[in-house]
């Protein structure tokens, strides 16, 4: 049975007039739709503006350990926090998300596409830590699409809907059978269609995930029920790595080439990640003839960046900007250009 939630973002032109960009990015006075997409006048294509963060690994105070947690990963991710580097490399998280948020409540994007790992351990403190710096109590909250990573799910305990619960506002959409993942929210003509890939797992060295035979059926079903429109695969997990190669089996995706199938199949023009913290793009890759973008870490020292990316008729301006420690201020670092199949 289809579902969808009260917000689902299906919807024509309003003429609703938006405010003037603080952000520089479309400086005459636009026309929103009901999606808040703009459109210079009613017969041109919406131009969609879109903000990909990722792997932001937030941590707080006052997380609550239980007995199983000493037996499960989440004692060899906070060994790799304390002790070997993690938390040094992201010391600045709060910081700095706090001033990309900032950041973007000023340029309003159409939506925020949030590709995974909001926290470190993920312990629900720090779940509801990472969902508030995102502003998502807010009643102004800005829209968005989010799926977890691979630290959100550390362990089975984990995986008891915080990260759905304290997410929620980020994962309207159309879905199928009732079941979280996978959805498709529209924004403007584009769908984003968002996948969980984070699995927990047991052993400390094994960081790999997989979307799953029942998920991977609905994807293909939802794909084939939506309608027209470029279609933008969000996950957290990459499909090969900056160099072009494979990721290691115990770092990528399990079922990737599934996945990929289904996707290719299903008409997907674009795969947005993270779970690398390095940013990269592929025009296309060995194993989709579609581009691929990893956001790389939003917050981590010293590479922490985020991705604007302006859509019009399946043409893609990228602008990458980077956090300046000394102006506590994002700045552009490049700038790219993809076409979406
Ligand atoms: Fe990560
Ligand atoms: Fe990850």
């Amino acid at each position: 049975m289809e579902h969808t939630c009260p917000s689902s973002l299906d919807g024509e032109a309003d003429g609703e007039h938006c405010r003037k960009d603080k952000g520089g990015g479309l400086s005459n006075l636009p026309i929103r739709n009901r999606n808040g997409v703009r459109a210079i006048n009613a017969n041109e294509t919406p131009t969609i503006r879109l903000a990909h963060l990722s792997d932001v690994h937030v941590t707080t105070r006052g997380c609550r350990w239980q007995r199983s947690d000493w037996l499960s990963k989440r004692l060899a991710a906070w060994i790799n926090l304390r002790f070997l580097g993690r938390g040094h490399r992201f010391r600045g998280a709060t910081a700095v998300l706090a001033a990309l948020m900032k950041e973007l409540r000023q340029q309003r994007p159409d939506a925020i596409v949030f590709s995974g790992d909001a926290t470190a351990l993920g312990f629900e403190e720090e779940i509801k830590h990472a969902a508030e710096l995102f502003g998502l109590h807010l009643e102004d909250r800005l829209p968005g699409v989010a799926v977890p990573g691979n630290h959100d799910y550390c362990t089975t305990v984990a995986i008891n809907g915080a990260f759905e619960r304290h997410f929620a506002s980020w994962q309207s959409g159309v879905r199928l059978d009732e079941e979280i993942y996978p959805f498709a929210q529209r924004v403007g003509e584009l769908w984003l269609i968002a996948v969980n890939s984070a699995t927990p797992n047991r052993w400390a060295w094994d960081a790999s995930g997989g979307v799953g035979a029942e998920q991977l059926e609905r994807l293909r079903r939802l794909l084939k029920h939506l309608d027209g429109g470029p279609r933008v695969l969000v996950t957290h997990y990459p499909i090969c790595l900056a160099s072009g190669h494979a990721e290691r089996r115990t770092h990528g995706l399990r079922d990737l080439h599934d996945v990929v199938r289904v996707a290719a199949e299903g008409g997907i023009g674009l795969w947005l990640h993270g779970h690398r913290h390095q940013h990269y793009r592929h025009r296309q890759t060995s194993w989709t003839p579609f581009p691929v973008v990893c956001a790389g870490s939003s917050t981590q020292q010293g590479i922490w960046s985020y991705s604007e990316y302006t859509i019009r008729n399946r043409h893609l301006h990228g602008v990458r900007r980077i956090y300046d420690h000394g102006s506590k201020q994002f700045r552009v670092a490049e700038t790219f250009d993809l076409t979406l199949l």
